[in-house]
């Protein structure tokens, strides 16, 4: 896949590693171009033969580059918004989402719209950061996830991380599955976008627990899982 990525930060680095080992093509962009040039370097490095056990095959184009917001997501598959959660909307519209050019794009949202600490929700009730992307890049299919999972655990993630989604659309439920596999974890589909909010929710009390000295494996109970 061809994977554009928006914001050169912790989340951006350690997913777009995580694809790139695993033969997708990256696309970054930021605010300042050379961060975005520092970035794809770094990522090429890691898609490097050998870089992380990988099948030593020397692809024929560089795995990942930096591109502008503007023309990141031109022949792009699915777009990462890795930014901030109150500048998502900004982002989307100076990468051009607002003009309808993101229609049919899946839009993967990991952001935690939460006071840092706290962990309280900051956007009005009943609203999800997921539908405001969605209501900024009209026709994108946006897909809440990979917002519960530190990006510090990406690159040693395996069968006991789950990446819980939620979307309207079925074709951009698979392609970030297929990511969230590609990136060592294990996908699981909550529902619609309309579920976006209570996985923010889930978010800010994870959150809250872990600045809290809480572990929250110990207040969440092992049910077994429920076969329907
Ligand atoms: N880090 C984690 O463990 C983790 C886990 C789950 C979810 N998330 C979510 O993922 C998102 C990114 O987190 P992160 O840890 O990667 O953050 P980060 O390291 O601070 O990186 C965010 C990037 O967004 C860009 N950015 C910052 N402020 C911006 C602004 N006002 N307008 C436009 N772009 C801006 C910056 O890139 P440029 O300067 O190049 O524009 C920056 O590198 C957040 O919404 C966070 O809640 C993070």
């Amino acid at each position: 896949m061809r994977i554009a990525i928006l914001g050169t930060g912790h989340l951006a680095e350690a997913l777009g590693a995580c694809w790139v080992r695993a033969g997708h093509r990256v696309t970054v962009a930021g605010r300042v171009p050379e961060r975005a040039e520092a970035l794809a370097a770094r990522l090429n490095r890691a898609a490097l033969p050998g870089a992380r056990g990988d099948s030593g095959a020397v692809a024929a184009e560089p795995a990942a580059r930096a591109a502008t917001p503007r023309d990141v997501v031109r022949g792009a598959d699915a777009v990462l918004l890795a930014v901030p959660w109150d500048a998502a909307a900004e982002v989307v519209e100076a990468a051009g989402g607002a003009d309808g050019s993101w229609a049919g794009l899946p839009v993967i949202d990991p952001t935690n719209p939460v006071g840092h600490g706290v962990g309280v929700v900051l956007n009005p009730p009943g609203v999800s950061n997921a539908q405001r992307i969605a209501d900024a890049a009209p026709g994108s299919h946006v897909v809440k996830g990979f917002h519960l999972v530190p990006s510090t655990q990406w690159g040693s993630a395996g069968a006991e991380t789950t990446v819980v989604l939620c979307g309207d659309d079925p074709a951009a439920l698979e392609t970030t599955s297929t990511l969230v596999r590609d990136a060592g974890a294990v996908p699981a589909v909550l529902g619609p976008l309309a579920r976006a909010r209570q996985l923010e929710e889930a978010a800010g009390l994870l959150i809250a627990l872990a600045f809290a000295g809480v572990d929250a494996r110990t207040v969440v109970p092992a049910l077994p899982p429920v076969q329907v």
